[in-house]
This record gives structure tokens, C-alpha cells and sequence, in this order.
């Protein structure tokens, strides 16, 4: 397989036009058989209730090359039931986990020249996206869907990779406590634009969500989930809230840390102004599987956890280890984790 001539050491997280994507159709009550297809645009109704109610979701997984050059899928079956959940909580048709898998892999194959080679740092990034489309203007589900998936290399989410970032809190909310928080549905993302360019104006990476309704916890970190390491570092804590996304990164952060790390593992309330109950913490998600939090500004006030410049050992050895087995290097990999794509 003759590869893109791409440095692909040098690749961000920016969009890129691949040669196929996967793109299936909802009607009279059942998915067609789905089919790949070159055409990056979606052509909908201009009434779809996708564009006016933001009646859609998504999901994000990736694609390692490992290092005798076999491609593997990170956890899909993870995903095709985290977007299951999304479909219930907007009325939208589930797509079924054996298609969804099946599509993934058919993505992967039909790029196979654009997934990144292994030791480059940059991996396949697969977007599959649900949207209800069709003729409609009323606020009521759509009568038709489409469920895409489409791909492309990525490198690390923020520039630098495996470096310590800085936060801020947020006095915005970007899903109410018993609203979509859990759902990976756009609205969401859309409610978080403003509060990340405040934070970003500010020369902080993102904002802090705290709880909604207390806005005394830490809730996520921008787009990614939370964690922390207790300062005696044996304990692996991580926000329990109804209002956070089930990051599939945390959920096996959770397991790595109990079953390689031997430490002991919480979700629980984790209260801002008791961070130096910490002596580490992260953001954790597909997109930069960890990223180090340097330090966080509360009300004016900034709380340093391990440093600002360098990795704590916790975290590293967390995230060596979960890198590890994406990409292969660690084959004991959990029962079911790793779905080969051939
Ligand atoms: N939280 C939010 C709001 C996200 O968008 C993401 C990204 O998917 C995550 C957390 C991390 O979730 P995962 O580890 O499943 O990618
Ligand atoms: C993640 O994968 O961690 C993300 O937050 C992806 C983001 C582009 C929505």
C-alpha cells in the first residue's frame, strides 16, 4: 500500500479531504445497506431538523498503525453505544454496533493510504455523525436521518502533544444538570464556543466547567473529561456528574489505572477549591488521549498542580500505558478493546 506523501509528523487536528466516506440513510423505519462513497458534501433539505434544532450527534474514535504494521480500531463497540445514547435522549433511529463497526472498518480500508504510519505520533481520526434531515419545519423529529461516518490523519490535539497546559473556570455552563451534558449532540459544542474563546483571549487552552447547578465541582475540561491524582499518589479520581460526557478515555483511564497501575480508582466530587488534595491532574480524551494540566485560575487565583512545564509520573505512566495499548505496543490488551481492521 503506497502511502500519501504527507510529513506526518507535522500534522495538527485540521480537517483533510480523504478519498471515501461511509454514508447511510434512514426511511420508512429502517437503514439502507450504506454505501462509500467520494462526495464530501451531505446534500439535505434546507428544513432538516438537524439545522435548525440541532437535532444530530456524533462521535470521534481512531485508527492506530501498530508497529508491524497491522491498523487497529481503539474500543468502536464503545462508541456505537455512546451514540446509541445520544439517538435515545434526541428521538433519533439507533445505528446498530455491528453496522457501525463494520462501517468503521470499511472507512479505514478505503483510506488505508491515508492512515498514519506507526512512531509518527499521528493516527486516523474517524468522525460518524447522525443527523435527522429531511422536509420539516415544526419542532419535532425528523422523518428521515443520515448516519455518516468520514476520516482523516490527525496529529496532536494541542501543538506541543504531551506538554503541560493551563485552565481557567468558566462562569458559562455548556449543558445544564439534567440536560444534554451526557450526549455527545452539537449543541453542546456550540454552547462552549464562547466560553473557550474567553478563555482562550485570556492565553488559557480552554475553560473548567464547573457543576451546574453548585458550580463548586470541577464538571470537564473544555471538550475532555477530568482527572486527578491524589497527593499521595495512589488514587485516580475523575468527576462524577450528570452532566459530563462518558469520555471513553476515562472510562478505560479507569481501568488502566486499577488493573496496570495498581491504584486505587474513584469517581467522585472533585470541589475547586480543594485542589491541593492533588498532587497531579489531566484532561483526558480520543482526541489528545491526556493532556497534563499545568494549572488552574479560579477567581483570580491560579493553583499549580505538578508543575507547569513538566509531566507528574502518575500521569505519564498512564498515559504510556494507554498509548501503549492503542497503538499495539502493550498486547494485553483488555478483552475486547482492539478490533483489527483487515
Ligand atoms: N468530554 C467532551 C465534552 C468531549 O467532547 C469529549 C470528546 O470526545 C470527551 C469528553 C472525551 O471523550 P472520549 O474519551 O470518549 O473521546
Ligand atoms: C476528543 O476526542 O477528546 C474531543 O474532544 C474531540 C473534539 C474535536 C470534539
Amino acid at each position: 500500500m503506497q502511502k500519501k506523501d504527507i510529513n506526518w509528523s507535522e500534522l495538527g487536528f485540521n480537517y483533510i479531504n480523504t478519498d471515501k466516506r461511509y454514508i447511510s440513510y434512514w426511511k420508512d423505519g429502517k437503514w439502507d445497506e450504506g454505501t462509500l462513497t467520494s462526495d464530501n458534501n451531505v446534500h439535505i433539505n434546507e428544513g432538516s431538523t438537524a439545522l435548525h434544532y440541532g437535532q444530530q450527534c456524533f462521535e470521534g474514535l481512531k485508527a492506530y498503525t501498530t508497529k508491524d504494521g497491522r491498523i487497529q480500531l481503539f474500543r468502536p463497540d464503545a462508541n456505537a453505544k455512546r451514540m446509541q445514547e445520544s439517538c435515545k435522549r434526541l428521538l433519533m433511529p439507533e445505528f446498530p454496533t455491528e453496522k457501525f463497526i463494520d462501517a468503521c472498518i470499511q472507512v479505514v480500508k478505503a483510506n488505508e493510504a491515508w492512515v498514519p504510519p506507526y512512531g509518527t505520533g499521528a493516527t486516523l481520526y474517524l468522525r460518524p455523525f447522525l443527523i435527522g434531515v429531511g422536509e420539516n419545519i415544526g419542532v419535532h423529529p425528523a422523518s428521515e436521518y443520515i448516519f455518516s461516518i468520514f476520516c482523516m490523519p490527525v496529529g496532536p490535539y494541542y501543538k506541543g502533544g504531551m506538554a503541560p497546559v493551563n485552565y481557567i473556570t468558566s462562569d458559562f455552563d455548556r449543558a445544564a444538570a439534567f440536560g444534554t451534558g451526557k450526549s455527545k449532540v452539537g449543541g453542546n459544542y456550540a454552547a462552549s464556543l464562547y466560553p473557550h474563546q474567553l478563555a482562550a483571549e485570556k492565553g488559557f487552552a480552554d475553560c473548567i466547567y464547573l457543576d451546574p447547578a453548585t458550580h463548586t465541582k470541577i464538571d470537564e475540561v473544555g471538550a475532555a473529561n477530568f482527572f486527578a491524582i491524589t497527593k499521595d499518589g495512589k488514587k485516580f479520581v475523575t468527576p462524577n456528574s450528570s452532566s459530563i460526557l462518558p469520555s471513553i478515555t476515562k472510562l478505560s483511564l479507569l481501568q488502566v489505572a486499577k488493573d496496570y497501575l495498581g491504584l486505587e480508582t474513584a469517581e467522585e466530587d472533585v470541589f475547586i477549591d480543594k485542589l491541593d488534595e492533588y498532587s497531579e491532574a489531566g484532561a483526558c480524551g480520543t482526541a489528545a488521549v491526556i493532556t497534563p494540566i499545568g494549572c488552574i485560575q479560579h477567581k483570580g487565583v491560579d493553583h499549580v498542580f505538578y508543575s507547569e512545564t513538566e509531566v507528574g509520573p502518575v500521569t505519564m505512566k498512564l498515559y504510556e500505558t494507554l498509548y501503549g495499548i492503542q497503538n499495539g505496543d502493550i498486547e494485553n490488551a483488555p478483552e475486547g478493546w482492539i478490533v483489527e481492521v483487515k
